[in-house]
């Protein structure tokens, strides 16, 4: 395999790098985690919860007190949502229905792809003119694929920059029914083209290529909107406003993969994850990890009415290489990077991961970013542009990386770390608080070193 020159990932913060993870080999791999609420989730609940109409307030349980999140919850308090947090994971929601107001500042969505293409979908069909901007990354992540269904809707939004990327400013105005297909299986882009449906002038439908994440669909049916869903068409009626009920947001199995790969990867290990987001969109990295040769058992436990919950075991084994692609890439879309490094700690063959050309427009461009830090710490590893190959069995060996400030590649690399000869330093570590506040607390319950 060739060597690649690497290409520099998009750098997130510039502010403060100061934040270094050092990581020593595990010994064992053992213990029973909760790990904090799911991002998807917890940003849907603000949102829905803030478009509530009827004057009741619900209350959201679990929410992820992160970064990304917050940066949600203070958007829809600039549009007149009331949201009291009276502690850290728990929100109180007072939906403003229809009288949302627009807001006195720029909208500040961080390093949240999710929560800017959700909140234009909502803004762009409201009576007032917003602006959306996000971090250095965000600012460089493509926005021409909601801008593009919302202009045929009749919107009225232009990237400050004319390059398709944000800051966006819209000038909310009323919004026709459209039918889009949408080349992408993305659930941004089809939650997006949902929320806007909700102000548009009659039926609006959309399809996906493949499923994407479907709790904005679980989360309508369950606030009572009148979504259709046939297949991979989807189709939204409007004039009605989200129902104010209590939601429990549960653990995001995102940060799971983490430790599923830390323990599924190491023999002997043995971890139970509890009150774990289990629906089926997203459970594609326990699929992968079992196909690989892990032991793993899901138990579903109580539903939260509208999404399902339970816990999983896994117990470690020599892994071996797997490949990767077609319509599971969206379903461990999230994953690929800590499943990049699974391949790396497999103990034969070779991880191949294809039609994943959307890791390119993430928080990194993370195949090169993956490529680069593997090749780092040892592993032979070729990358093409839709995805990369990992040959198992190198002896992986400490080095100094970088997250580029993107979260799941600092994680990524950090669960590296557990498995090398010499010491991991992960430079730039501050990201991590945008999906899993609490990640090295985590890793120092479940790790034991002699
Ligand atoms: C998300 C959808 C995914 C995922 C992101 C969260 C969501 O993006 O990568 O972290 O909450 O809708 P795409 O749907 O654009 O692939």
């Amino acid at each position: 395999m060739k060597p690649q020159v690497f290409p520099p990932g998009r750098t997130a913060r510039k502010r403060d790098m100061s934040r270094t993870i050092h990581v020593r080999k595990a010994d064992f791999i053992e213990g029973t985690l909760t790990v904090p609420g799911d991002k998807s989730v917890s940003h849907r609940a603000a949102i829905l919860l803030g478009l509530a109409g009827g004057g009741q307030t619900a209350e959201v349980r679990n929410f992820l007190h992160s970064e990304d999140c917050l940066n949600t919850v203070k958007a829809m308090q600039g549009l007149g949502v009331s949201i009291q947090r009276p502690d850290l994971t728990t929100l109180h929601i007072e939906g403003a229905g229809d009288r949302l107001i627009e807001p006195r500042k720029v909208i500040d969505c961080g390093n949240s792809g999710t929560a800017m293409r959700l909140l234009a979908g909502v803004l762009a069909g409201q009576g007032f003119k917003s602006q959306l901007t996000g971090d250095a990354s965000l600012c460089s992540r493509p926005m021409g694929r909601v801008m593009k269904p919302l202009t045929q809707m009749g919107a009225k939004l232009v990237s400050d920059k004319g390059n398709d990327c944000a800051p966006l400013t819209i000038h909310g105005t009323p919004l026709k029914a459209i039918h889009y297909e949408s080349p992408v299986a993305s659930a941004q882009i089809k939650s997006c083209i949902l929320l806007a449906g909700l102000y548009a002038g009659g039926v609006t439908s959309l399809t996906e290529p493949v499923q994407s994440r479907d709790h904005t669909e679980r989360m309508f049916r369950y606030l009572e909107l009148p979504l259709v869903v046939e297949g991979l068409k989807y189709s939204i009626r409007p004039g009605v406003l989200p129902k104010s009920k209590n939601i429990m947001v549960p653990g995001d199995i995102s940060s799971a993969a983490f430790w599923l790969v830390a323990a599924g990867a190491k023999p002997g290990a043995s971890l139970r994850i509890e009150h774990l987001g289990l629906n089926p969109t997203r459970t594609g990295i326990l699929n992968v990890l079992i196909r690989m040769g892990a032991k793993i058992t899901e138990k579903l436990g109580a539903d939260t009415g509208h999404e399902p919950m339970g816990s999983v075991e896994v117990d470690g084994a020599a892994l071996k290489g797997v490949t990767i692609e077609g319509k599971e890439i969206p379903n461990v879309i999230d994953e690929l990077p800590i499943l990049a490094v699974a391949g790396a700690l497999a103990h034969e063959g070779v991880t191949v991961i294809k039609d994943a050309r959307e890791l390119r427009v993430k928080e990194t461009d993370r195949i090169a970013v993956m490529a680069a830090n593997l090749r780092a710490v040892g592993v032979e590893v070729e990358d093409y542009e839709d995805g990369m190959a990992i040959r198992a069995g190198a002896k992986l060996r400490g080095a100094k990386v970088k997250s580029h400030g993107d979260h799941r590649i600092a994680m990524a690399m950090a669960v590296a770390g557990l498995f090398c000869e010499g010491e991991m330093i992960v430079e730039d570590c501050d990201c991590i608080d945008t999906s899993y506040p609490g990640f090295e607390a985590d890793m120092n319950k479940i790790v034991i070193r002699k």
